[in-house]
């Protein structure tokens, strides 16, 4: 499998180290090879592979480009973006690359550029694996069809709770299920503060303390104002629960005056989360209702006692009834997880590899 990748940042950087670190096991149960045929960034610029046959992980590994400026053995600088390396790979082999991995900064309102690189990627019929929610949230009918018509895949498990199987969870291990809803704590920064001043920490202080190890931006107002989990949730309606909604259709209940405002006023054994939620609602036009909001959770919720640096899921189901998962701290270690289990599952499929070899 030859990999293109746009965007070599903190899950670019963990995903060259996962792969290879997982060579053995990758050949021993699959018989897969990944090779990378090229990296492009923003400021960084990028290198292509100077053979067809790519660059392998561990060469990426000790050259730690673009920390180190010297590029892996067998790369040479390329200057164009994602577009043109596609170009540049299927001019080198005469057949494109077969996969690209899409990991640029997410820009949730145009999804751009990573949208083109998607539709661009699909069109030379290369497969996409993206952990940016973007594309997902905005275009995933689009994208899947223009996938479909073409022959190829577009996967993103990533894309909501890092590598927690969310996506996969459904597709892989819930077969004839309804999903009828879905409850959710998916915004780190949110759920590090309001666990904060439930503390009796300082709102200011707990902020900072986010920003220092990394998990609040400079500016944390589009966790706090929803607009982050409204787009992981949009993903989960439209792809879970058959829903076509933006991100900006989704309603938006929270931001700090208010996550202050009910913390201070939460009764005793209770809680304030903010909750991403959809449920099926045939009076509203998009046959689903997406909210984000502060809640008010009795202690014993299954949400209540997600705390810091955690997350959670509860997918209300016809067959499992409540069922709910629950990540740790997040990495970009467990996003180039979710990254590599889309490539498995990509090549499983495209060689016809059932499960019981997957695992012999
Ligand atoms: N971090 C996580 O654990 C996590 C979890 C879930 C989803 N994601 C998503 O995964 C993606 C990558 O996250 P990250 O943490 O690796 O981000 P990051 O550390 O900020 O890295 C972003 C990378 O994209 C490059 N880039 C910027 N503009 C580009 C462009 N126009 N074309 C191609 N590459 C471009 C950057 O290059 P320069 O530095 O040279 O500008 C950098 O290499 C994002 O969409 C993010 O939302 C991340």
């Amino acid at each position: 499998m030859r990999v293109v990748i746009a965007g070599y940042g903190n899950v670019g950087r963990e995903l060259g180290i996962l792969l290879a670190e997982k060579v053995p096991d990758l050949r021993q149960r699959y018989g897969l090879e990944i090779m990378v045929a090229g990296v492009v960034t923003g400021r960084h610029g990028g290198w292509v592979a100077r053979s067809a046959t790519g660059i392998a992980p561990a060469a990426l590994v000790a050259a730690d480009w673009p920390s180190n400026q010297a590029l892996p053995e067998g790369a040479e600088p390329f200057s164009g973006d994602a577009l043109a390396l596609i170009q540049a790979t299927l001019l080198q082999s005469s057949v494109p690359a077969d996969v690209l991995i899409e990991i640029s900064p997410t820009n949730p309102r145009t999804g751009e550029p990573a949208l083109s690189y998607c539709r661009a990627a699909i069109a030379h019929g290369m497969h996409v694996v993206t952990a940016n929610k973007g594309p997902i949230a905005l275009a995933h009918r689009e994208l899947q069809s223009a996938a479909a018509a073409r022959g190829v895949k577009v996967r993103f498990e990533s894309t909501v709770m890092d590598g927690t199987p969310v996506i996969n969870l459904s597709e892989f291990t819930l077969p004839a299920t309804e999903i009828s809803g879905i409850r959710a704590i998916i915004n780190a920064t949110s759920n590090y503060i309001l666990s904060g001043l439930t503390l009796g920490q300082d709102f200011a202080e707990t902020v900072r303390r986010a920003q220092a190890i990394g998990i609040a931006e400079a500016d944390p107002s589009l966790d706090l104002d929803g607009w982050d989990a409204a787009v992981k949730v949009t993903i989960i309606a439209n792809v879970l629960m058959g829903a076509a909604i933006l991100p900006s259709e989704v309603v938006r209940e929270t931001d700090a005056e208010r996550m202050r405002a009910m913390v201070a006023a939460a009764p005793a054994g209770h809680v304030i989360k903010q909750v991403a939620s959809v449920v099926r609602d045939s009076s509203a036009a998009s046959g689903i209702r997406a909210r984000v909001a502060l809640e008010e959770l009795a202690i014993d919720d299954s949400l209540a006692s997600i705390g810091q640096g955690k997350a959670a899921i509860q997918f209300h189901t016809d067959t499992m009834g409540d069922l709910t998962v629950i990540e740790g701290p997040g990495s970009p270690r467990q996003t180039a997880f979710g990254i590599l289990a889309d490539l498995i599952t990509i090549h499983r499929q495209s060689t016809g590899m059932p499960e019981k070899e997957a695992q012999a």
